[in-house]
């Protein structure tokens, strides 16, 4: 990969920033001044330094976002602000929100700008596992937790696979689906006679919501976390 391509992908420099700092000699490769931004290097193994610091490759970003109420999981809508408005302006770039959340739902999401990895997670075949804490309108009853368990018909005939439901109280549960139809969890709560009331993600493909992030806050997947991702959608 050609040097100013590298900084340009690592947020670094700008290509243009880049030539200008590579020619005032700011710029080391493996410890040996390059004045030329387009010179190529290995970003797995070559170690490069702008004004004496490193520059670390990362290949994608993978942030971790408490999605608050009233913001739409898109890159760009019209109306509504969307979740990539809360990450600051200068790391958008490229990012989009890993799976869907209504407006209302609030909690775990993954932002990334890594395609196939995304692609993999919500593909119908490897579904990544997505566990949601719900409150509800009326009591559940046992034969709602087990017809939810087993199935229930929602928009267009369409049988929900079957999941899991830990009940927390009369009127809240976690519930962990492996799929991701329109309001699904509204529609399978509609499907027993109740109504959804608060909804919240958890947790995603294993990992959880971190618990320090406040509605709104962001935080960039640790290396573990990446790794769980990369395995749930191999
Ligand atoms: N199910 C819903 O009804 N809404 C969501 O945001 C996610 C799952």
């Amino acid at each position: 990969m050609r040097l100013d391509k590298f900084l340009t992908e690592t947020k670094t420099a700008s290509r243009k920033e880049a030539s200008s700092l590579a020619r005032q000699g700011k710029i080391t490769v493996n410890g040996c001044v390059v004045k030329d931004a387009s010179r190529h290097i290995i970003p797995e193994t070559d170690s490069v330094c702008v004004s004496d610091r490193p520059v670390i490759y990362k290949k994608h970003e993978y942030i971790m976002l408490n999605k608050p109420e009233g913001y739409v999981s898109a890159t760009d809508d019209r109306n509504m602000p969307t979740v990539l408005e809360l990450l600051p302006e200068k790391i958008r770039t490229g990012l989009f929100p890993c799976g869907r959340l209504d407006r209302y739902t609030v909690g775990m999401m993954i932002l990334t700008d890594d395609g196939d990895l995304a692609h993999r997670l919500l593909s119908p075949k490897r579904h990544a596992e997505k566990e949601y804490l719900f409150k509800c309108e009326r009591p559940l009853s046992d034969s709602d937790i087990i017809k939810l368990e087993s199935g229930v018909y929602i928009e267009g005939g369409y049988l929900t696979k079957p999941c899991k439901v830990r009940k927390q109280s009369e009127q809240s549960a976690v519930i962990t689906l492996t799929e991701g139809k329109y309001h699904q969890i509204k529609q399978m709560l509609g499907g027993v006679g109740n109504r959804v009331s608060y909804l919240e993600r958890i947790s995603f493909a294993g990992i959880p919501l971190d618990p320090a992030l406040s509605r709104g806050e962001w935080r960039y997947l640790t290396d573990d976390e990446i790794d769980i991702l990369k395995k749930a959608g191999s």
